[in-house]
């Protein structure tokens, strides 16, 4: 999708976009010195650690370590696509955005959209005629306007009823088809796919139609049929209710996460309207990211039963890179055999909402479950709860809550939590060092120390790539951090005026795209501490840099120099490359072998 939006527009808008004045408007920002303050809108706190840099064109927190630049902050923030943060910069701007020429055009699924809403409204107005639909939903507790607030329809017992009304074209049926609400037949032609069942339109934030769930009369199998994924429906990332959540409420603050479509809609029946179901999949992150969007409390909601049990478990595992210092996880079991629909509807909204109220905090069920499997009266026992909570600490971002939980399990197992921070941070050093492949050698350590200070260097400053002659050791070396490193220098010459917003997002679809972030958000915190150096100096200390990690390399490239005059000899640049290297090292080797050792 980002392909089609050309590089030079996105480059440009980020030049032209002024970050302050994007997060000013939703997080209203102070001047402190050259940056700006707030409270920061990703975590609850007290004093201003969220900081936005006009001059960097980012934003870093280090309360809970959020970043990033003004298209990434509407990401997060707003919950906008790629596409859509591009196009709302675009309008803050007054700018059209341009496709890319020869690309394939801009799909857009507005037609999809509409076609759904217009099944919604046939589902709808079919419910009016159908009487033992009607008494169905009724038997289930339910008003007439708690139907229409969520749209609930009915689809009849006919292979051709919603075919017939919108797939009167080739091109309705297309439609029909490319959403899931009609079947193709093996011979040729389409039938509905809902068939005598009530229908739950699925909306999204929007509250733009995406899918349908749709539940027999009575008994059947199955019991609920679910629009197929979709261009419009993912699975993975739809939450049922959520819109009707917002529409109702202004303030949320906590969310329900129940199991099914009729328990969002009976809990809303009786008053509890900020429940929202995952459609029949576990909880995933790009839930979570959006219930926190919306809430900065989440309560889970399950069954007693084992398998209610393993699903929380599961939640807590998926929810684990997502805990922050401001965000509040709790779980709810219900007695078995009860849903929230029939508990709510037995005992009433009160009652529920004390259960909810009573619900247990992230942290104990956490602690509760690792010590249930273990004899917490033995020291190997204890020992082997520390040992199973390890990993899942080490998932934790690194940050207030995640030192506030260690020291919960430290308490729990009878451990000085520094003994277990410290058992921590060997563990993410060491899965660290096993994810980059490198061997903890003082030496490829210190190269690699020596990479990541320039990487974090030109992204602060993308215009200290100009003048900058890469040494052909770097150049050809095979370390991923050289690599990189010598791709940011090629793209902030090839681009002179780019900054580090939009240096960074050339790098948003890549794996290593993170990691810069990363990186550029170490390097502010270090900047923060370092005042008042000129222009001039840093690009000395840039170039420096450069000539350092080339000059480490130089053995290796030397090397291979060596081999090659051997084989098939060299070029004259070869041989007067060769001759620098030799020069290089007799100057500077005391310099090289001090920062591979330290640093
Ligand atoms: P349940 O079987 O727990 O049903 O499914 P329920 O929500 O209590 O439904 P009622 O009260 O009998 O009407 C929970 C959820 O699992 C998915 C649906 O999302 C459902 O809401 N599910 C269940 C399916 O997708 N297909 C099925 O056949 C059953
Ligand atoms: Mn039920």
């Amino acid at each position: 999708m980002a392909g089609l939006i050309p590089q030079h527009f996105i480059d440009e808008l980020l030049t032209r976009t002024d970050i302050v004045e994007v997060i000013n408007s939703r997080a209203p920002l102070k001047k402190a010195g050259h940056e700006y303050k707030a409270c920061c809108p990703f975590h609850d706190e007290k004093t201003p650690s969220f900081t936005v840099s006009p001059g960097k064109q980012f934003y870093h927190c280090f309360g809970c370590g959020a970043h990033g630049t003004a298209l990434g902050f509407l990401m997060e923030h707003d919950h906008m696509s790629f596409v859509e943060a591009i196009e709302e910069l675009a309008s803050m701007n007054g700018l059209e955005v341009p496709r890319e020429e020869g690309a394939a055009p801009a799909r857009s699924n507005d037609d999809l959209y509409q076609v759904l809403g217009a099944a919604a409204d046939f589902y709808q107005s079919q419910l009016k005629d159908h009487a033992a639909a009607i008494a169905y939903l009724k038997g289930r507790g339910l008003t007439g306007q708690i139907a229409v607030e969520f749209c609930i329809g009915f689809a009849p017992d006919s292979w051709d009823a919603l075919l017939g009304k919108l797939g009167k074209d080739e091109d309705g049926q297309r439609r029909l088809h490319l959403t899931g609400m009609v079947i193709e037949r093996d011979g040729g032609g389409f039938y509905d796919r809902f068939r005598n069942r009530v229908m739950f339109p699925i909306r999204d934030t929007r509250g733009r139609f995406i899918g349908f769930g749709g539940r027999v009369l009575g008994e059947g199998e199955p019991k609920y049929l679910n629009s197929p994924e979709t261009p419009l429906f993912k699975k993975g990332e739809g939450l049922y209710g959520l819109y009707e959540a917002r529409q109702a409420l202004r303030d949320i603050p906590r969310l329900l996460v129940v199991e099914g479509y009729m328990d969002v809609v009976g809990l809303a029946q009786h008053g509890i309207r900020y429940g929202v179901a995952t459609l029949g999949t576990a909880t995933t992150v790009q839930h979570l990211k959006q219930l926190f969007r919306v809430s900065n409390q989440v309560v889970f909601c399950f069954d007693g039963d084992r398998a209610g049990r393993a699903a929380a478990w599961r939640a807590l595992e998926n929810a684990l890179p997502e805990m922050r210092e401001g965000r509040d996880i709790r779980f709810l079991f219900l007695p078995d055999g009860e849903d929230p629909d029939s508990l709510v509807r037995a005992e009433g909204r009160a009652a529920f909402e004390k259960r909810i109220d009573g619900a247990m905090p992230f942290s104990e069920y956490l602690v509760k479950n690792l010590s249930d499997q273990v004899d917490m009266d033995s020291v190997e026992g204890r020992a082997a709860m520390a040992e199973s909570a390890r990993p899942l600490l080490g998932r934790i971002p690194t940050g207030v809550y995640r030192e506030m939980l260690t020291q919960t399990v430290a308490d729990a197992v009878g451990m000085a939590p520094a003994a277990l921070a410290g058992v921590l941070s060997e563990e993410s050093q060491r899965v660290r060092t096993a994810r980059q492949g490198r061997t903890p050698v003082s030496r490829a350590e210190g190269r690699s120390t020596l990479a990541r200070r320039a990487i974090g260097h030109l992204l602060a400053n993308p215009h200290l790539a100009v003048g900058i002659d890469v040494p052909p050791a770097l150049a050809e070396s095979a370390q991923k951090g050289h690599q990189i490193l010598v791709e940011l220098i090629a793209q902030g010459q090839a681009t002179p005026g780019l900054n580090t917003a939009a240096l960074l997002e050339r790098w948003r679809e890549r794996p290593e795209g993170e990691h810069l972030q990363k990186l550029l958000h170490q390097r502010l915190d270090q900047l923060g501490q370092r005042k008042g150096f000129s222009p001039e100096g840093l690009k000395q200390e840039f170039k420096d840099l450069i000539t350092r990690i080339g000059s480490q390399l130089s053995p290796e490239r030397e090397r291979i120099l060596l081999a090659k005059m051997a084989d098939e000899g060299l070029s004259s640049e070869e041989k007067e490359e060769l001759r620098a290297l030799h020069v290089a090292r007799s100057e500077a080797p005391a310099e090289a072998g001090n920062e591979a050792s330290g640093a």
